[in-house]
């Protein structure tokens, strides 16, 4: 029996013939005809103003966080059910976490708790669209313009997902996505800064520049670059821009294939999670979601360690997702304590995600539908 695994990058167009144009044309430091490619079509197909590669998602929220002057005792606020990067970005400049809890149904932050949340040391809102599905950004916005507050969207998922018609990462005055192996969109290892305020736009060139007027120098605007400012190394090889054009060219079979296989899930285990308090993703009607991931929470902790055993003895691997910050190490040292947030810590103790690549097969959900509903736990 082979196992099927809980992620797969695939093949899905022109990989190998961009990074073979890639390599002929000599060009794959960063900043290359496929950058600029990727980029263009972002920009296009989102209505964003610019859009900036980078090696990661992470970095583009380092990036993000050097362009906003964040800075020793400005506080950010962050759900606590989120990867690390969300807030280690803005933790590396000095900045303290306040972190708040998520709604019971999307799992994204909880927006009715923000008010309580800022003070007069509040710089950034960091939504997270978990799993792809909106957080709901009419109240985040609003919240944050009374108090003058700039929102970043952690957006890793939610690649051409939408709140109310509009696509994500298009609300804050910058946006991170992801472009890891594990997302629908990928290239291995990669990121792009979405910048909605064109404002930023010429800073964050320079800042993804090593700090200097390099790509000015390129559009023949100085006669040569120079050092202009603080800065690191956050551009990717054109050689992973290639392969990330080509899956960028793919995204409507892409995403089609993935509402298909999140459809299937949906059909298959509906009955089976409502008849033992199993309870399954729930989007909004007003979110157009990503299709990023499928996700079962269980009654308890026993239930999920449980259900991942069974899943394996079975050949099916599944895993769970992220532990609450406020109470990770580095969280509990920055002030966080058990019971700061119920929800996080109640979740993130019985999520489960099921396998969910663009290759899985009818006959492979099959299986791991098969699996799921066997188990009596
Ligand atoms: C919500 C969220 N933000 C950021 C990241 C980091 O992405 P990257 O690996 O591209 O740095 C992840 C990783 O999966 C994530 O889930």
């Amino acid at each position: 029996m082979t196992t099927i695994p809980f992620n797969r990058p695939s093949i899905v167009g022109d990989e190998f013939r961009y990074i073979s144009e890639a390599l002929a044309q000599g060009h794959i430091s960063g900043g290359g005809p496929f950058a600029a490619r990727c980029q263009a079509l972002l920009e296009q197909q989102l209505g964003v103003p610019r859009v900036l590669l980078t090696t990661s998602c992470t970095h583009a929220l380092e990036l993000a966080a050097l362009l906003l002057d964040v800075r020793e005792g400005d506080e950010v606020i962050v759900p606590s059910f989120t990867f690390v990067s969300t807030i280690t970005a803005f933790v590396l400049r000095g900045a303290q976490p306040r972190f708040i809890d998520i709604r019971p149904d999307t799992l994204n932050l909880d927006e009715t708790l923000l008010e309580r949340a800022i003070t007069p040391r509040t710089r950034v809102i960091l939504p997270v669209h978990y799993a792809g599905v909106g957080c709901e950004m009419d109240v985040i916005l609003d919240t944050a313009t009374r108090h003058g507050i700039s929102v970043v969207e952690d957006n890793a998922h939610g690649l051409f997902g939408a709140y109310r018609g509009r696509p994500l990462g298009t609300f804050g005055c910058l946006a991170a996505q992801s472009f890891h192996e594990t997302k629908n969109i990928n290239c291995g290892e990669g990121g792009a800064l979405l910048i909605n305020d064109p404002r930023l736009a010429e800073r964050a060139e320079i800042i993804r520049e090593k700090g200097t007027n390099r790509s000015r120098f390129f559009r023949g605007l100085v006669d040569k670059y120079t050092w202009v400012d603080i800065g690191s190394s956050y551009v990717p090889s054109d050689i992973l821009a290639a392969y990330l054009y080509a899956q960028l060219e793919a995204r409507e079979r892409i995403q089609t294939t993935r509402r298909r296989l999140w459809d299937y899930y949906l059909r298959h285990l509906r009955d089976w999670a409502a008849a033992r308090n199993v309870v399954l993703p729930s989007v909004p009607a007003h979110c157009e979601q990503a299709y990023h991931m499928f996700y079962l929470l269980l009654p308890s902790v026993d239930q999920r360690q449980a259900l991942i055993a069974h899943l394996r003895e079975n050949g099916v691997m599944s895993v769970f997702h992220y532990q609450p910050l406020h109470l990770s190490e580095m969280g509990q040292r920055l002030g966080g304590k058990e019971g700061d947030c119920p929800m996080t810590e109640a979740v993130s103790d019985r999520l489960l995600r099921l396998p969910f690549y663009n290759d899985l097969t009818e006959a492979d959900q099959e299986r791991v539908v098969g699996a799921v509903t066997k188990f009596r736990g």
